[in-house]
């Protein structure tokens, strides 16, 4: 298959992200705001509210690089036991301590092999990581090894631009402003053209939800934000 000359080779696709990562750590959270709006934030409030969380509950947020799934589930629940793991060190380290009098623990774990037991977490989330990763069906299968019977997985993710009216403004938004942005905010050019090309290659919403089912998830549905730019996921493991 051809590919995108922006993309990683697959194999190459792990130390590709993990290096992409490290470098923009420092402006991460600020090239969010900007290229949203401030919305990346509302659609983390809304991913929260699908996982259902009991009180006292537990939550992972995986792929979790700065924290700010789970920074905003502990001041949303302060009875929560959350914590974030990723497998970028730099990430993590701009997190730590970002939200005074909010302690978030981190660890540093691959998608594929999270360190905690079966049935540990009532939800297990994920922003922007799946597009990341190569096998998302087997990150799947781990978030939901992981997820307690009863529990839900929730993914937040880019959208394949659609080839609706707006695909055309989208796309010069994404493949030419967000690029350039990046470089005056990161000065990383690469990781914001990553971005677009990543996304479009991603599978539709519908594709994804079938890869949730076949990781072993069930009642999975999925929300379209942001003219479609953006899905939130959401499955439940059952046993
Ligand atoms: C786009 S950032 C998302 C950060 C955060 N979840 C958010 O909502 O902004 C993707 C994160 O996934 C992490 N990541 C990508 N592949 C991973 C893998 N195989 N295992 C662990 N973390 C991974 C990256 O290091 C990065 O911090």
């Amino acid at each position: 298959m051809n590919r995108s000359p922006v993309l990683p080779a697959v194999e190459e696709k792990p130390v590709y992200v993990n290096r992409m990562f490290a470098r923009i750590a420092p402006t991460y959270d600020l090239m969010n705001r900007l290229m949203t709006g401030g919305q990346d934030q509302r659609w983390r409030r809304e991913m929260l509210d699908y996982c259902n969380l009991p009180p006292r509950g537990t939550l992972l947020d995986v792929g979790a690089g700065t924290g700010d799934i789970a920074y905003t589930a502990l001041q949303r629940h302060p009875t929560l036991r959350a914590v974030g793991s990723d497998f970028t060190y730099e990430m993590m380290a701009a997190g730590v301590g970002k939200i005074p009098g909010v302690f978030l623990p981190f660890v540093q774990a691959d998608t594929y092999a999270l360190p905690f037991a079966d049935n540990s977490f009532d939800a297990v989330v994920s922003g922007f990581l799946v597009r990341n990763v190569v096998d998302r069906v087997a990150a799947f299968r781990e978030m939901a090894r992981v997820t307690k019977p009863g529990g839900r997985v929730v993914c937040l993710e880019t959208t394949p631009p659609s080839n609706s009216i707006l695909g055309p403004l989208f796309r010069l938004y994404f493949f030419q402003i967000v690029p350039l942005i990046g470089s005056i905010v990161s000065g990383d050019r690469q990781a914001y053209a990553y971005l677009p090309h990543s996304t479009i290659e991603f599978p539709p919403p519908a594709e994804l939800a079938r890869m949730m089912e076949q990781a072993g998830l069930q009642h999975v549905f999925y929300v379209e934000r942001m003219m479609k730019a953006v899905a939130i996921h959401v499955g439940v493991k059952l046993l």
